[in-house]
């Protein structure tokens, strides 16, 4: 049978199994990312896509994809997607909200830590024989416990670093443009600010927004330089967020002491200066990279696929609500 849906890139075998026992899918690759070239091609003649946040779903793609009904990205961002075409063609789009938010958190957390102890860094130190014995003063680091974590984008996971951060004793500041109510923020033991102010007073910055048009370079140079020299910022959302070559030359400048980041501008490409910095941790792109999570995004963006190819209404639809700046 004519595959129906276009799965752009190998899943997890149990997804595969899970899809192919549905319907008669075909496969773009198995090991690397569809060129956007081989993606109009392959996703022309489909009713269904289960893409991933690399493949740029534009409309282009939606154009040459007449019959197309769903489009189900595999993870929770959908920045990739131009969602605001794919409804006026009457295409369906959903996510994978909620399954992967405690993973990201906890890589967020370790990401912090990671860079105020500088723990990769002294590793390297270790390996290369540079532990010549204990010392008051060597390698000395900040505590999270005390500091004020700033948190930009109060959603889902924003929320979840801020349980975590508490557990460290870190004073939770956040912004994000729908305030929470007063019994909320008192629940999250958490203090609103306005954004510029937040980077002024944080110690650490953390950013959980969507991608967006008005999210796109949120952290400029001009921002960057709200922040005070000796904070941190960390990113696990999206890269345009913040103007990486900004951010590279106020680290090399030392504007700020520290950055530890997951997600790049142009990934996978990383601004060339960031590599050769040594107050940056550069993660790639693994926030909900366990193989619980992970399973569980290929199987929600399955379901999603399965149900808007039958008519039904996918359990993660995206709709004009959901179009909120945090995840
Ligand atoms: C997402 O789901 O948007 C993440 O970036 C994938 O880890």
């Amino acid at each position: 049978m004519k595959p129906e849906v276009l799965v752009t890139r190998e899943l997890l075998p149990e997804a595969m199994e899970f899809l192919r026992g549905q319907m008669s899918i075909e496969v773009g690759a198995s090991d690397r990312n569809l060129a956007h070239a081989e993606l109009l091609v392959k996703a022309a003649d489909k009713k269904g896509l289960l893409t991933t946040l690399a493949d740029v779903i534009d409309r282009e793609v939606i154009d040459r994809a007449p019959e197309l009904k769903i489009i189900a990205n595999c993870a929770v961002g959908y920045n990739n997607i131009d969602l605001a075409y794919a409804r006026l063609k009457g295409v369906l789009v959903t996510n994978t909200p909620g399954v992967l938010t405690e993973t990201t958190a906890e890589l967020m957390l370790a990401l912090i830590l990671a860079v105020l102890r500088r723990i990769p860094q002294a590793d390297r130190l270790t390996r290369a024989g540079g532990f010549k014995g204990w010392a008051l003063d060597f390698w000395l680091g900040k505590d999270l416990s005390g500091a004020r974590l700033g948190i930009l984008g109060f959603g889902r996971i924003g929320r979840a670093v801020a349980r975590r951060a508490s557990a460290f004793d870190a004073k939770i500041l956040y912004y994000d443009p729908v305030r929470l109510t007063l019994n909320l923020e008192k629940s999250y033991k958490a203090s609103y600010l306005p954004l510029d102010d937040l980077l002024k007073t944080a110690d650490i910055l953390t950013i959980h927004a969507s991608l967006t048009p008005q999210t796109y370079h949120l952290i400029s140079r001009e921002r960057l330089l709200l922040m005070k020299k000796d904070a941190i910022l960390i990113n696990v959302a999206r890269g345009p967020i913040v103007d990486e070559r900004a951010l590279a030359e106020a680290l090399a400048m030392g504007k700020l002491w520290g950055a530890g980041l997951d997600v790049y501008e142009r990934e996978p490409e990383i601004e060339k200066q960031l590599l050769t910095l040594d107050n940056v941790v550069l993660l790639p792109h693994i926030g909900s990279a366990t193989y619980a999570t992970r399973l569980r995004m290929a199987m929600t963006a399955g379901r999603n696929l399965i149900q808007g190819m039958h008519g039904e209404r996918p359990d993660n639809l995206i709709e004009a609500a959901d179009e909120l700046p945090s995840n």
